[in-house]
């Protein structure tokens, strides 16, 4: 995802945040009704690399405490950059976890990738948002501070990142892997902190590990924000598709 400019769609949300929650969580909820149907038509003790799965790239298992979440779902009156990651991790991990519950013949993965070596950080670096201002000098010393960054970062990240092909090859790999056996072997190999997470639903990292420590998400799950933040979702885009058919 390019870091662009903070603007709206033309459905009102804030475009970054479409594209990490919104966006996906559309796709998901209109594939859903297919990919039950290909669940229905396999053995019900299928392995879960038989079963179909819906996976997801942005942040799984980097999910950390929001204050202002429970009451601004939408992060409106709290956005910042930082904000934005840690809001859009959190609720696409609590989205994905309720749908987990709700439709358990479907697997649910929130994979985070690492640091990879695409365009991310020269985007987000590049973004005319980072040297926006109104007062001339101010915006010039900002340009001036992000080409900085951009000599120093960039190479930095290059070699700290993963290969992009490497990165296709793992993400692959956990996409069609047994999720439920590589479950039960982790289970066995302790120390665990927290309570793991549902059946249907792995956090994964950018080692193709199952993130066991759900500690983070115990305080959400005693609120019931995965039903809340679902019931959010469904809201806003039950609004986006009445403003399209001109409903109000
Ligand atoms: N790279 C990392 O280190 C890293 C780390 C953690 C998480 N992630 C997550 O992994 C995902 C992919 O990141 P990436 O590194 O592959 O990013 P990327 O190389 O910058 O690719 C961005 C993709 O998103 C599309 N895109 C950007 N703005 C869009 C818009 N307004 N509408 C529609 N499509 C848009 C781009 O389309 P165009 O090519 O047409 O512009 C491009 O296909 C992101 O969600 C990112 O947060 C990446």
């Amino acid at each position: 995802m390019l870091i662009r400019d903070l603007k709206d769609t033309p459905e009102g949300l804030e475009e970054l945040t479409s594209l990490a929650y919104y966006g996906r969580l559309r796709f998901t909820v209109n594939l859903l009704p297919l990919l039950e149907r290909t669940a229905k038509t396999n053995y019900p003790d299928e392995p879960s690399n038989r079963r179909p799965r819906v996976f997801s790239v942005l942040n799984g298992g980097n999910e950390r405490a929001l204050p202002f979440v429970p009451e601004d779902l939408q992060s409106e009156k709290s956005y910042t950059m930082l904000n934005h990651v840690a809001h859009t991790t959190l609720m696409n991990t609590l989205a994905l976890e309720h749908l987990a519950h709700k439709k358990p013949s479907v697997d649910f993965v929130h994979e985070s990738p690492g640091k990879v070596q695409t365009e991310i950080v020269a985007s987000f670096l590049q973004s005319p948002e980072r040297t926006r201002s109104r007062l001339v000098l101010w915006r010039w010393l900002k340009g001036m501070l992000m080409l900085v960054l951009q000599a120093v970062l960039l190479p930095v990240f290059y070699v700290v990142a993963m290969p992009l092909a490497e990165s296709g090859e793992r993400r692959l790999y956990e996409a069609t892997v047994d999720l439920s056996q590589q479950w039960q072997k982790q289970l066995q190999s302790p120390p665990h902190n927290g309570i793991v997470a549902a059946p249907g639903f792995y956090r994964m990292k950018h080692t193709s590990d199952i993130v066991m420590d759900d500690t983070v998400l115990q305080a959400y799950r005693a609120l019931g924000m995965p039903e809340r933040a679902w019931e959010h979702t469904m809201a806003v885009f039950r609004s986006v598709l009445d403003k399209g058919s001109g409903k109000k």
